[in-house]
């Protein structure tokens, strides 16, 4: 199960996310702006997160105008690695060397074409391990003793 959220600025590329998730037939819950009305990116960032660290989502995608400020507060929660990406090299080696399990998408400044094949680089990309668990694990670190 993959969760979505995004506030009004990430409003119309959620919904293409959303469209594509049904094409392929990938389960997800929506969070966030339903409607294109504002609303406030750090609230849809923590409900979501909060669904990923419990085990009740995989991961997430979300998605606000640059990509950055829902990054930043997702980053807040607990045992959350979300990146922000603009380009496939970038989503495949979040995954790869950060596990990276939230994507941060921006809607005023990535296309849904470019962002459809970023969300599935993202899905479809495991964590390699070795010694990226290593430096995964001292973010782990700075986590919980900072
Ligand atoms: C909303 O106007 C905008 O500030 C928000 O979507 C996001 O880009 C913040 O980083």
């Amino acid at each position: 199960m993959i969760s979505i959220g995004s506030d009004h600025a990430g409003y119309q590329l959620k919904k293409e996310i959303i469209a594509w998730f049904e094409e392929k037939n990938i389960p997800y819950l929506e969070f966030g702006c339903m409607n294109g009305e504002s609303c406030d990116y750090p609230l849809v960032a923590r409900e979501v997160c909060e669904r990923v660290v419990t085990g009740n989502s995989e991961s997430a995608v979300l998605v606000c105008g640059t990509g950055i400020g829902i990054s930043i507060a997702a980053n807040k929660v607990k045992g959350i690695r979300a990146a922000v990406c603009t380009d496939t090299y970038t989503a495949k080696y979040t995954r790869l060397h950060n596990n990276a399990n939230v994507l941060c998408l921006g809607g005023r400044v990535t296309g849904p074409g470019v962002a459809l094949e970023i969300v599935e680089t993202f899905l479809n990309t495991q964590f390699e391990g070795g010694r990226h668990q290593r430096r995964v694990d001292q973010i782990t670190e700075i986590e919980n003793n900072n």
